[in-house]
């Protein structure tokens, strides 16, 4: 066994099963397309899922890959255990009812034994127990001892609905002192010995949401085998974490905690943590995942805030992850060069991120601080689910974090109550997940995708398939939803952030109102929407009538798309980068990478710039090419998005060069006006631009026009004169409000004299009582500081009614009362209680409230009473 690289491990792999005759395709984005049941894939085969089934026919029936994977369900045992990983790579081979367990078996070991130089006598077999087939192949056709195959009854492998199927797994013998020496130490054992390296699985059954298994027609292969845990195997390392593929970034962060790896358990933990993330991630922000509260945005928050808190733990202060994206970016370098194009951006969103938890640490130690001392006051140990689940939803303060300072403190979290928030929460996200469910595919095997084809300018077509509630069908009916395939279409399938076209499908007895157009993830453009009249039936030809106006003006949104980002670009910077956008016939939304609001007048040269280019009314070029050719006329492509080989590049002179599939334009001119109407920001370090072009721009202004007008109106001027007379208006205004207060304060002054009618002396001590009109509570407070100022030695105590069913009531005494035994507190204490209320304070101030305004003489009576007695 021979020393190898992770990256060489990989290529070797791919090489390999090229040579029998495998597709080698480049990882799929980690954001899965059309499966609303994964929020990120997971294993290699999940791309492949409609090809296992049969719904979709693959490039080839032989795929091999090395895919980019995320799993989170066991996040709390990263950084613990010597394998588990966020982020990790599977290397696989898949037959989609091509060769089948003979192959997938005999190619795995010579690939071991031969390629890898792992020695067969290390290598053990598991099987399910009722695979006799894998059995005889293993012992008959490859030569394993019986003693070495073992039977396993959880070796069958699924991952949620979808294709499954008994498993047979490689384990690879690590030897003696890599085990816990136990005499039953074997194959399943939780020790370090035996390490699965390979996973083949016998595809055979389609899961559905029931937990049916219903027997695929034709029997595929899906292997998994971990790249770095082979890589350790390769380089004889004890973890997958000293591996090449992770080893820098343990090292960086150890140099920046000043700890050294295998110093101590709990930094080794942490190192190991920031390590796994780091590459996490890095890739994720790569495909295009940006930190938020749900979803994949959630993970990713999750995972950054993870490794900046074990940072903490080693006592790292400042932040430090934007470097460990560096190293991550460099492991990856040679796989996927895309990263070293994003790497800036990628540690600008990790910093953003980063500095705002450090924020929401310092904000959340405070506020649980605070919770720890009410606690405290009422000899309580026990935090409350709901509010450890507040500091965590709210705040983003993690869980564990808020058990461990309670538990510094002796003190526990409700943690039943918590998980019942969380699973409260989780059922939301599911739900919201559902919302988004797409169209319930049929089975599509045997449709010729090659035959199919899109022609904007297309006129007829024939009926390929139909199918509703996932079903396919000869004929739709009057009234009835269903999805439609044509041999060609003119209607633009959902894509790029485009809407798909809507319009008229018009057959011989019937016509469809298409709504939408989508596509599948083979290219097949299928019509969505329901039987206007009449009935549709396969093989039939129809009319293609795609609305055209609509069209128009969605074409009008996405050239105008183009040239936003040109403009953007060249005014805020080449660091912009289009982080999604949504173009209807209504609007245009573009969402960048810029981490600053946008100013007016940023936002002004932009609108101006975009104008500029239609005013000179510049012809819009479709040019395909290759993806080289592309690259090299400068061509902007966009995130995560994946391009066959030839290309389609939309020219607009030196304007603007970008990859897309959309509609445009054929001439800047067309597309009129273009009117920014917002500027937002969606997520740290995301913006938004909302705008509108055409007749879009036209309605926006003068509907700006129309509210102008009927200002004007309001205000008895003309629409140009209205800023002049609005601030002669609001100069006018402040002039009455001063002149209103100083009125009232006059009026409060005459209210206070006659306070003064009332003034009695009980035992040397003035008393002054009596009821202030409409006084808010301070208006009260202040009446009763001008009385308290005129009095030698006494006390004021005044009440004032607030609506029907509110009193307040203000009590102050001089120094010298206070001396003699006279407290405000008490006073309203009691003047309060008669008028329903309570309330107290210091001996000098105090204020109170009750809500029976009827009872308000007797409460000032019961006042003067406290102070007579008071008084003696
Ligand atoms: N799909 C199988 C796994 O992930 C190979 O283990």
């Amino acid at each position: 066994m021979n020393y190898m690289s992770g990256n060489m491990l990989r290529q070797k792999f791919l090489q390999f099963f090229a040579s029998k005759d495998h597709l080698v395709l480049p990882s799929y984005s980690l954001i899965p397309e059309n499966d609303p049941t994964l929020l990120m894939i997971g294993a290699g085969m999940a791309p492949f899922k409609p090809f296992f089934t049969g719904k979709l026919q693959p490039p080839k029936a032989r795929i091999a890959t090395s895919q980019k994977c995320v799993r989170t369900g066991d996040i709390e045992n990263v950084g613990r255990t010597a394998r588990h990983h966020t982020f990790f790579e599977m290397l696989g081979n898949f037959s989609f009812g091509d060769y089948f367990k003979r192959e997938a078996i005999a190619w795995a070991w010579e690939f071991l034994t031969e390629h890898l130089e792992i020695p067969a006598e290390q290598l053990w077999i598991t099987i399910h127990p009722t695979d006799d087939e894998a059995y005889e192949i293993w012992e008959k056709e490859i030569g394993i001892s019986p003693d070495r195959i073992i039977k396993l009854a959880d070796n069958f492998w699924e991952i949620g609905p979808g294709p499954c199927g008994p498993c047979s797994e490689i384990y690879v013998d690590l030897g003696e002192e890599r085990g816990c020496g136990s005499p039953e130490c074997a194959i399943g054992c939780d020790c370090d010995r035996y390490l699965e390296i390979w996973n083949l699985v016998f595809t055979q059954f389609d899961r559905d949401e029931q937990g049916n298994y219903q027997p695929l027609a034709k029997k595929n292969i899906d292997t998994g085998a971990g790249l770095e845990r082979i890589a350790s195997v390769l380089q004889n390392k004890r973890s997958n974490f000293e591996t090449d593929l992770l080893f820098p970034i343990i090292e960086y962060a150890a140099q920046v905690a000043g700890v050294s790896y295998g110093q101590a358990a709990h930094t080794d933990v942490s190192l190991k943590v920031i390590a796994d993330h780091a590459r996490s991630m890095t890739v994720m922000i790569a495909d295009g995942i940006l930190p938020s509260n749900e979803g994949r945005g959630y993970v990713l928050r999750r995972i950054i805030r993870r490794a900046v808190r074990h940072g903490r733990l080693m006592g790292i202060e400042k932040t430090f992850l934007v470097q460990a994206v560096d190293a991550a970016v460099a492991i990856f370098a040679e796989p996927y060069p895309d990263l070293l194009d994003k790497q800036e951006y990628i540690k600008k969103v990790v910093q953003q991120e980063e500095e705002r938890f450090q924020a929401t640490l310092a904000q959340g130690i405070e506020l649980l601080n605070k919770q720890i001392a009410a606690l405290e006051e009422n000899k309580q140990t026990v935090l409350s689910g709901s509010a450890a689940f507040k500091l965590y939803d709210t705040f983003g303060f993690p869980w564990e974090l808020t058990a461990e300072i309670l538990a510094e403190h002796n003190m526990e979290l409700d943690q039943a109550a918590f998980d019942r928030e969380m699973d409260e929460q989780r059922d939301r996200a599911r739900a919201a997940r559902q919302e988004n469910q797409r169209v319930a595919l049929p089975d599509l095997t045997g449709l010729a995708v090659e035959q199919l084809s899109y022609n904007e300018n297309a006129g007829q077509a024939t009926i390929v398939r139909m199918w509703k509630d996932g079903k396919l069908t000869e004929a739709v009916r009057d009234g009835e939803e269903a999805a439609v395939i044509l041999d060609v279409t003119s209607f633009y399938a959902e894509g790029g952030g485009q809407v798909g076209d809507s319009g008229w499908l018009d057959g011989p007895l019937g016509k469809m109102a298409v709504t939408t157009a989508r596509k599948l993830p083979n290219g097949a453009i299928y019509h969505l929407g329901f039987i206007h009249e009449g009935v549709l039936k396969v093989g039939e030809t129809v009319k293609l009538a795609a609305d055209a106006g609509r069209r128009l003006a969605t074409a009008r949104n996405h050239t105008a798309t183009h040239l936003l980002q040109a403009a953007l670009k060249h005014i805020l910077g080449v660091h912009v980068n289009q982080a999604g956008s949504s173009v209807g016939p209504d609007r245009l939304r573009f969402d960048f990478s810029h981490f600053s609001a946008v100013t007016a007048e940023e936002l002004a040269g932009i609108e101006q710039y975009v104008n500029a280019v239609i005013l000179q009314s510049i012809p819009v070029k479709a040019i395909e090419t290759s993806q080289d050719q592309a690259k090299e006329m400068g061509a902007m492509a966009l995130f995560g998005e994946k391009y066959g080989d030839i290309v389609r590049v939309i020219c607009i002179d030196e304007w603007s060069k970008e990859l897309c599939g959309g509609t445009h334009v054929e001439n800047t001119a067309q597309i009129g006006l273009f009117k920014i109407l917002s500027e937002s920001g969606v997520a740290s370090g995301v913006r938004r631009i909302e705008a509108v072009t055409g007749s879009g721009a036209i309605r926006y202004l003068n509907d700006q026009d129309k509210i102008l007008s009927a200002a004007a109106v309001l205000l008895k001027t003309r629409p140009e004169e209205l800023v002049n007379r609005l601030e002669s208006l609001m100069s006018h205004m402040k002039e009455l409000e001063a002149g209103l207060q100083a009125a009232n304060t006059r009026l409060a002054k005459l209210e206070v004299q006659k306070l003064f009618d009332s003034l009695q002396e009980v035992n040397g001590i003035q008393v002054v009582t009596g009821v202030v009109n409409s006084a808010d509570i301070d208006g009260l407070r202040s009446a009763a500081d001008i009385v308290r100022a005129k009095l030698m030695c006494g006390v004021v105590v005044l009440a004032s009614i607030v609506g029907s069913d509110k009193v307040n009531f203000v009590a102050m005494a001089t120094k010298d009362a206070v001396a003699r035994g006279i407290h405000a507190g008490n006073i309203v204490k009691e003047a309060a209680k008669i008028a329903g209320g309570g309330g107290g304070g210091r001996p000098d101030m105090a204020q109170a409230g009750g809500k029976l305004p009827e009872m308000v003489t007797p409460a000032l009576n019961a006042a003067f009473t406290v102070i007579t007695r008071q008084a003696k």
